[in-house]
């Protein structure tokens, strides 16, 4: 049976860094689904066909990175039809051996609910602007704006909408550096392994 970890979370919480670092420790594979969903949005034409006919190639894009693609892919993301399109990819990935690693924002509760270990992660608004800001070289105001309706709309949409799994594991790193919430994380998948 493959080891899969859902780590989900609101934008720029750490998760991806979390989950890359995890993969890499563990030898597992990743998948950042936020992704499938920025080249989704990036592609542009009908969305629900962008994200049936979406290719490996299309996440190589260069330009999927920016708050704006972000904010296209929080929009298509709303889609029923657009998720419903990228599900059976997502489970098929979470199922290689010897594990998985998958974050994004319904991993816990919709892709993968029988995860062997769930990680829900948060930082403060402010925290989560800063980093931002200094990713991409933008203003940390204009990027706290950006985050904020990006997480409402993620949270309030009706279809997996952005939220913690009940068995999920809270992982703030508002205060924690990069390897002192990674040291955290890897110690819950160890955790989880011993039994
Ligand atoms: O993780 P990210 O910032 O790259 O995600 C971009 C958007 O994609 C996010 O605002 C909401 C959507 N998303 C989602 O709805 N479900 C996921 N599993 C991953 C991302």
């Amino acid at each position: 049976m493959p080891f899969t970890i859902a780590i989900d979370g609101p934008a720029a919480s750490g998760k991806g860094t979390i989950a890359r670092a995890i993969a890499q420790h563990f030898g597992f594979h990743h998948l950042d689904t936020g992704l499938l969903y920025r080249a989704t949005g990036a592609k542009g034409g009908d969305p629900v066909e962008a994200a049936r006919a979406l290719r490996p190639i299309d996440m190589e894009r260069d330009d999927l990175r920016s708050a704006e693609a972000g904010q296209a892919a929080s929009r298509v993301a709303a889609i029923p039809e657009v998720r419903e399109a990228l599900v059976d990819f997502q489970r098929r990935f979470a199922m290689q051996e010897p594990g998985a690693v998958l974050d994004g924002r319904d991993i816990g509760t919709v892709i993968c609910p029988e995860a062997a270990l769930k990680l829900y992660v948060v930082a403060s608004d402010e925290v989560r602007a800063a980093r931002r800001a200094a990713e991409l070289g933008a203003d940390p105001a204009r990027m706290l704006a950006e985050l904020r309706e990006r997480d409402a709309r993620d949270s309030a949409r009706a279809t997996a909408p952005l939220r913690p799994a009940d068995d999920a594991v809270l992982l703030d790193t508002s205060a924690l550096s990069i390897e002192d919430a990674v040291a955290r994380a890897i110690a819950e998948v160890a955790r989880v392994q011993a039994g």
